[in-house]
Parts: structure tokens; C-alpha cells; sequence
């Protein structure tokens, strides 16, 4: 890894330009060169979104050592995952992905991560009852630490020092030791994923998931919600249908009724994600063992960049995010060349498009991209994040995000899947299972003046426990499968 890692953020008018048209000249994507790729394949392509490390001989030094480290998940998890995402993508089950915008190193803690996974149990739950279908749990945890950002530097009082990157990379504090990209923070990001995942898998196993118990994954406020009433209910229905089951059969559910966590995070930080990709005994191929399921963020989706090459050459399960700077006309040929590039098997479960226009952009956009990847002929799992097109400003200048607009894009979403013969499977949300102060409304109608109260998100606004349970209510039902 000699190549220097090179930021390269672009306007978003060039931006456009770069996803379609930068080097059409070179190769097609070919089974042929799939027999070159290589981890670090992707050093030869323009890496965005990358930060600049001052020393190269420590980042080559950081990465051999994360390289020798045991994976953090398994390729057989990976697998398993895969497989239950090939049923999302025909209907037969349901994604429910959410977690924190960026997690931080200092809210690895037991609270921040038990509560997390408390609200994402409590959504599935009602999303089970509301859509009939087994729903895949997938955290935004466990590895969540790069952040791409819209400009390289920041200037505050004349000043110029590099964005913050991620805990990964950098500290938030705005000084020059802070915010000097640090290789070793990969060392760092890796040992709290781990802790993260180390408990999560001690609970799991300890019963902490079990449907029989949703007690233990009551958060004290829920009694205080004004939702709590309706959540009880589902937990009851729930409750009486396993234990109607056991009676029925004579089996405990126990097995069945343990259920799964998965984890993702945005594959931004190449370095970090070239480290972890191992070739597993007895399977074919490269797997990113550092997560289950990572993404391609919308930044950096360029068809000849290096994420599409990195991405491109693991067996995990991936996603791509779409958001409204590829416009309407340019998607039949984006879809197709990405889905070549990524999807050329047409592998079950392979590939999951996250969409992302804004409740006011989603009915001009998503017609065509599912009209384009219909023209595919391949099988696409459509999944929609209605976060991160509706940011906006308050006019004290805080990035905050309506839930009313979020909800609107999630309802939008769901009828012109159906209209255009093809179906919602899935959901990503920003959220935390803490009582922040982030996004504004929902059921106690929290306005702009109320989000200094506990506004902590170092980047992007979360749907608080109250907001996120209550969504997960209101869109059950818009999802019960038509057949
Ligand atoms: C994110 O998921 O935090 C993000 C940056 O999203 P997008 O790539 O869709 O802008
Ligand atoms: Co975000």
C-alpha cells in the first residue's frame, strides 16, 4: 500500500459528470477481470471522501497490523445474512437497518448500545405484527465510524484544518493534533467495534432478544410515550401468538423466537476495509469480515472510483444509496452499469439499493429507478432511507430533520413501489434509543426552539426513541404484503 491516500471531494455539478461519464474509454466490468481484483485493487481508482494521512509509513505499518487480527464476523454469518436478504428481495421478509449517523468512540458504553438495540427489538416487533413477514435486524453499529463530508478542510476564524473525518480518522475538536488524520484510529475503530459486537452477541445469547421476554427490552421512558398504550398491545399479541404456537405444537420456540442481529456500517474508509477482507477455508473469494452488510454512499457510488472497485470483489452482501443527484435520465445507465459491475450474477441477496430523495423529490425520481432496474432484468432488494434527503436548517442555523417529511417520504415510497410493480423491503433510519432532542415533530410535536435541549449527534439529526417507535407504528400497516 504505497499509494498515497488522496482526498478528492468534487462540486456537486462535476460530481454528476464523474458518475457517468468520468473514463467511459476504460474496460467493462468481466468476469476476466475479476481474476486481477485484488483487496487493494481499488488504489489504482480515484478514492473520494479519503483523508489525507500525513505519514504514509504509519498507515502501511496500521494496516499490516489490522490485517493479522481476527475478523469481527464470520463469512458464515455473512451467508446466512445474504440468504435472508434474497427473501427481503422477493417479499418474503422485511429489512429493518437503523442506528446512529456516526457512532463515537466515547459512546462505546453499555447504556448508548443496550438502548439501541431496545428500540430496533421494539420496532421489529411491531413491524413483524404489522407486516406479517420475519424482519432482518441489521444495526448501523458495531463500525460506523467514517463519515464522507462535503469539503476536505474547515475554516473557522481564518483558520483551515481538516474536516472531521470519523472517529476513525480524526477528533472533532477543532486543533491541529485533533484533527491531523491519525492511521492508529483504525486500530481504535476496530477495538470498539469488537467490544461493541462482544456484547451484543453476550447478550443475545444470555436471552436478552428472546420473544418471550420483552420486558428486558423495555426502555424506562416507554411508559411515558404517548404510543405506550399501542405498544403494549403489540407486545401482547405477540406474546399470546408464541405462546399459542408452543401450545399448538408442543415445541418451545425458543430457537425460533431468538433472534438475529446483524451489523453494517458505510464502507467509506478504504484502508480500514482492505485490512479486513480475508479469503475464508473452504469458500471461494475475498469477504469483508469487518461487518456483515456495508454500503456505498451516495458520494462515492462513481462508477469507475474506487469504492465500485473495492465493493465489486466482495462476497458480502452490499448496498448502493441513490440519491437525487443522479437525475431521472441518467439512471437507466447508471443502474445498468452498477448492477454489472456489482451484480453480474444476479446472486440472491447480493444487492440492495437504498434510496434517498426527500419527501418532496421521491414521486419525480423513484419511478425511474425502479423502471430502471426492472430494465435489468436482475433482482434488486429496494430499500428506502427517508433521512437523508430531508435535512434541513433551522434558522439558529441547527441541521435537524421534520418527522413529518421523513414519514411522507417512507408513505410516498411504499405506494409508488406498488403502483410501478415492485414492493418496499425494507427501512433505514438514523436513531438512537436515547431521549434526544434531534429531528423535530412527531407525537409530542417537538419544534426548532425545543432541539437545543439535547441535541448530541456530532453529524446527522436521529429520530429519538419516542420518534422511531412511533414511525415504526405508522408505517406497519401501510406494509402488509398485498397477497
Ligand atoms: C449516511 O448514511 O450517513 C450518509 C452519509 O448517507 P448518504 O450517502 O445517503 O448521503
Ligand atoms: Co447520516
Amino acid at each position: 500500500m504505497g499509494q498515497p491516500v488522496e482526498v478528492r471531494v468534487l462540486p456537486s455539478a462535476l460530481y454528476r459528470e464523474a458518475i457517468l461519464f468520468r473514463d467511459r474509454t476504460e474496460p467493462k466490468y468481466g468476469e476476466s477481470h475479476m481474476n486481477d481484483w485484488k483487496p487493494e485493487s481499488w488504489t489504482s481508482r480515484a478514492a473520494l471522501h479519503q483523508p489525507t494521512y500525513p505519514d504514509q509509513d504509519q498507515l502501511s505499518e496500521a494496516i499490516g497490523e489490522l490485517a493479522q487480527l481476527p475478523p469481527l464476523v464470520t463469512s458464515s454469518e455473512i451467508e446466512s445474512l445474504k440468504a435472508e436478504l434474497a427473501q427481503a428481495a422477493v417479499g418474503e421478509r422485511f429489512l429493518l437497518q437503523g442506528g446512529d449517523c456516526a457512532e463515537s468512540f466515547a459512546e462505546c458504553a453499555s447504556s448508548v448500545i443496550t438502548n439501541k438495540l431496545k428500540i430496533l427489538l421494539q420496532m421489529s416487533l411491531v413491524l413483524v405484527q404489522g407486516t406479517q413477514r420475519r424482519v432482518i435486524r441489521v444495526g448501523r453499529f458495531a463500525g460506523q465510524y467514517a463519515k464522507p463530508r462535503s469539503t476536505k478542510d474547515e475554516t473557522r476564524d481564518g483558520i483551515a484544518l481538516p474536516s472531521y473525518f470519523g472517529d476513525i480518522v480524526n477528533r472533532p475538536a477543532f486543533d491541529e493534533r485533533s484533527r491531523r488524520p491519525d492511521p492508529w484510529r483504525m486500530m481504535r475503530g476496530y477495538e470498539r467495534s469488537a467490544l461493541t459486537l462482544n456484547f451484543i452477541r453476550a447478550l443475545i445469547d444470555g436471552g436478552f432478544a428472546d420473544l418471550h421476554h420483552p420486558e428486558y427490552w423495555e426502555l424506562d421512558f416507554v411508559k411515558h410515550s404517548p404510543r405506550a398504550k399501542e405498544y403494549y398491545e403489540t407486545v401482547r399479541k405477540i406474546g399470546e401468538s408464541v405462546r399459542f404456537m408452543e401450545t399448538l405444537t408442543g415445541i418451545s420456540v425458543a430457537d425460533l423466537s431468538r433472534v438475529n442481529f446483524y451489523t453494517s456500517h458505510e464502507g467509506l474508509l478504504l484502508p480500514y476495509e482492505q485490512a479486513m477482507t480475508r479469503q475464508v477455508p473452504r469458500r471461494n473469494g475475498w469477504y469483508n469480515l469487518s461487518t456483515h452488510f456495508p454500503w456505498i454512499g451516495m458520494r462515492t457510488a462513481g462508477l469507475n472510483d474506487a469504492h465500485v472497485e473495492f465493493f465489486r470483489g466482495i462476497r458480502n452482501p452490499i448496498a448502493v444509496k441513490i440519491g437525487p443527484s443522479i437525475e431521472p435520465a441518467m439512471l437507466p445507465e447508471f443502474v445498468s452499469r452498477i448492477v454489472d459491475a456489482l451484480h453480474p450474477d444476479d446472486e440472491p441477496g447480493r444487492l440492495t439499493f437504498i434510496h434517498r430523495y426527500g419527501a418532496s423529490k421521491v414521486a419525480e425520481h423513484l419511478p425511474a429507478l425502479i423502471k430502471a432496474v426492472h430494465a435489468t432484468g436482475r433482482t434488486v432488494l429496494m430499500v428506502c432511507d427517508p433521512m437523508h434527503g430531508n435535512t434541513r436548517k433551522t434558522a439558529a442555523g441547527i441541521k435537524t430533520r421534520s418527522f413529518e417529511d421523513i414519514l411522507q417520504e417512507l408513505e410516498s415510497s411504499i405506494s409508488i413501489h406498488a403502483e410501478c410493480g415492485s414492493h418496499l423491503g425494507g427501512v433505514h433510519f438514523e436513531l438512537t434509543g436515547d431521549n434526544v432532542t434531534e429531528c423535530t415533530g412527531g407525537a409530542r410535536g417537538l419544534t426548532d426552539d425545543d432541539l437545543q435541549d439535547g441535541y448530541r449527534s456530532l453529524v446527522d439529526p436521529r429520530l429519538n426513541y419516542e420518534q422511531a417507535l412511533e414511525m415504526a407504528m405508522l408505517i406497519a400497516n401501510r406494509l402488509v404484503p398485498s397477497s
